[in-house]
């Protein structure tokens, strides 16, 4: 059985499609969610289903991410991870981080990846007039949103389409594609899913 740990800054959607994925015969299952914030909402909704939580505040650190990702790097450590899912966690971490978990370290990004990395994805979308957004998710390299692609999900941009209104659609896809390409990774394949 795969351990993973899943990372969050918020809501942690992300992290309830993953963690309520991982059950029956799934060859992994969630052993920890930890947070930058410990004020994150997705913490409770980790602990309502059992899963150990941790959080460690980054802003006593300021600008020193290394002093920050030390700390990090306790609870993590601790839960003897075998795959990281970064799930809408919005700390960029440093090569030095993601040298530790290489290759076995996913994000999920709101965008049609190599579009787009980075911030305000759908606004930006949207500005360039394209007909489709999605989501992508990818092996953490150290250059941010560059790491190999492991699946994408297209969502089509509709007449009057705010930046809120496409991230719900976008989530929606979010949620089928991460678990989808969990289950294969966890399994070491790294074929691409496509959805729809
Ligand atoms: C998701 O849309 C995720 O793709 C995005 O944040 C949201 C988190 O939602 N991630 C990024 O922008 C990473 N740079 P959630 O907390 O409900 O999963």
């Amino acid at each position: 059985m795969k351990r993973v740990a899943i990372l969050i800054s918020g809501g942690g959607s992300n992290m309830v499609a993953l963690a309520d994925s991982m059950n029956g015969d799934h060859p992994a299952r969630p052993v920890l969610v930890l947070s930058n914030d410990p004020e994150a909402a997705g913490l409770a909704k980790a602990a309502a289903r059992g899963i150990p939580t941790a959080a460690v505040d980054h802003r006593p650190f300021g600008r020193d991410r290394a002093a920050f990702e030390a700390e990090l790097l306790k609870p993590l450590l601790a839960a003897e991870p075998d795959v990281v899912c970064l799930a809408g966690f919005m700390r960029v971490l440093t090569p030095e981080f993601v040298e530790k978990f290489q290759g076995r370290m996913l994000n999920i990004h709101p965008s049609l990846l190599p579009k787009y990395p980075g911030l305000h994805t759908h606004e930006r979308a949207l500005a360039a007039g394209d007909a489709e957004a999605g989501c992508t998710v990818h092996e953490v390299t150290p250059d941010l949103d560059a790491g190999p692609i492991l699946g994408q999900a297209r969502v089509p941009v509709l007449p009057g389409d705010t930046p809120d209104t496409l991230a719900e659609r976008v989530l929606v896809m979010e949620h089928r594609l991460y678990p989808a390409v969990l289950r294969r990774f966890a399994v070491g394949d790294r074929t691409p899913v496509y959805l729809p």
